[in-house]
């Protein structure tokens, strides 16, 4: 199926479970607000409803929920120009999802790496909703026809699994209904890895807070974990291909090249041979100089909640008008009676 009768749209969601991570900013937020105005229409959305796949305390989760969207705010998301709303408020994602249970088979879900990490030994004890999430995140893409996903590394296999549903559905009912959306994992940023153990992703659970930048640190903290983050005694070399096994080294770098805006050529062709004692600070520094202002710029929004709700909820709205049509058709092509 060509993609080109489907309107070019962007569609991306951040579970508001725990904080926001430097992973979040700059594998996710940086590039939502770089595609904002460039040809595209943009859904960003806090999947709110994802969240709840683990435990989440209520007081905590609406916290949370209006954190992620500050986050989206003091990165750039305008409102204005972008659709900003909470999954839950616009109830379409649940029932599309529904169809999407059915339409989803079981042994592709059991292909699913981050559920198998996630539920690890303990399979038979976490949530059925942690299970059939992938179905759930189709349906987010899904309901508003997004011909383009902007995510992390980690949610390739998601975004295929919401092409092989697309295509299951379109086949099994003989239509071309739904688009075969593409995932853009791009830029040099795309997997962030924790400071303290390269191997590992940043994550927002973790045992060590210095393990991550949130992005609700302050400029002190930043500095402080950047010029503590774990690195091998060598140099810089003069060729990316020399990080080949350095993995603190080769995310260091990546984080400046996504934070400077360059490759990760570029900052190695402009600091080959320096040490950790040159190249930490200056890393710091600029880390400091691209996120203090939005961690700033968050704590103001997060003092007036009541704001944060008002632009959440005329999201919705928007949201509702795109995705409550494409609903409506979903359930005539399966022969769901409306009166
Ligand atoms: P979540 O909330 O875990 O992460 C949100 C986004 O941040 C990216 N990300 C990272 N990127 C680089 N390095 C890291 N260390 C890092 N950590 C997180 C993620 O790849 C993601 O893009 N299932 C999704 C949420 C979701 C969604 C959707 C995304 C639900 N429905 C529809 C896109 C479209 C998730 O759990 O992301």
């Amino acid at each position: 199926m060509t993609e080109t009768r489907f309107t070019p749209r962007v569609f991306s969601g951040i579970k508001p479970s725990g904080g926001l991570t430097l992973g979040n900013y700059l594998g996710a937020i940086k590039r939502f607000v770089a595609m904002q105005g460039g040809g595209f229409e943009t859904i960003y959305c806090v999947v709110d409803l994802h969240a709840i796949t683990v435990w989440q305390d209520p007081a905590g989760l609406r916290d949370a929920t209006r954190e992620v969207a500050a986050g989206y705010l003091a990165a750039g998301i305008d409102p204005a120009r972008s659709i900003l709303f909470n999954q839950s408020q616009v109830s379409q994602h649940a029932e599309l999802g529904w169809i999407f249970n059915c339409v989803a088979r079981v042994g592709w879900m059991n292909r699913m790496t981050q559920f198998k990490d996630k539920a690890g030994s303990n399979a038979e004890k976490v949530s059925l909703g942690l299970y059939a999430y992938p179905s759930l995140m189709a349906a987010d893409i899904l309901l508003y026809h997004a011909t383009h996903v902007p995510v992390g590394e980690d949610q390739k296999q998601h975004v295929e699994l919401t092409r092989d549903i697309a295509a299951k559905f379109n086949h099994d009912f003989g239509v071309e209904f739904f688009p075969l959306t593409t995932p853009v994992i791009e830029g040099p940023a795309t997997r962030v890895m924790n400071l303290r153990d390269g191997t590992k992703k940043m994550s927002k659970s973790g045992e060590s807070d210095m393990e991550r930048i949130n992005m609700t640190d302050d400029a002190d903290t930043i500095s402080k974990k950047l010029k503590k983050a774990r690195t091998d005694p060598a140099p810089l070399p003069e060729t990316l291909d020399e990080l080949e096994g350095r993995p603190e080294a080769r995310n260091l770098v990546g984080i400046y090249a996504a934070l400077a805006d360059m490759t990760p050529e570029a900052v190695i062709a402009e600091h080959a041979g320096a040490g950790w004692g040159t190249f930490k600070p200056l890393l710091a520094d600029l880390a400091v100089e691209k996120l203090a202002p939005i961690s700033t710029e968050m704590a103001r929004l997060m003092a007036d909640p009541g704001e944060i709700d008002r632009i959440l909820g005329q999201g919705a709205e928007k949201a509702r008008s795109i995705a409550e049509p494409i609903l409506r058709q979903t359930y005539d092509i399966v022969g769901l009676l409306r009166s």
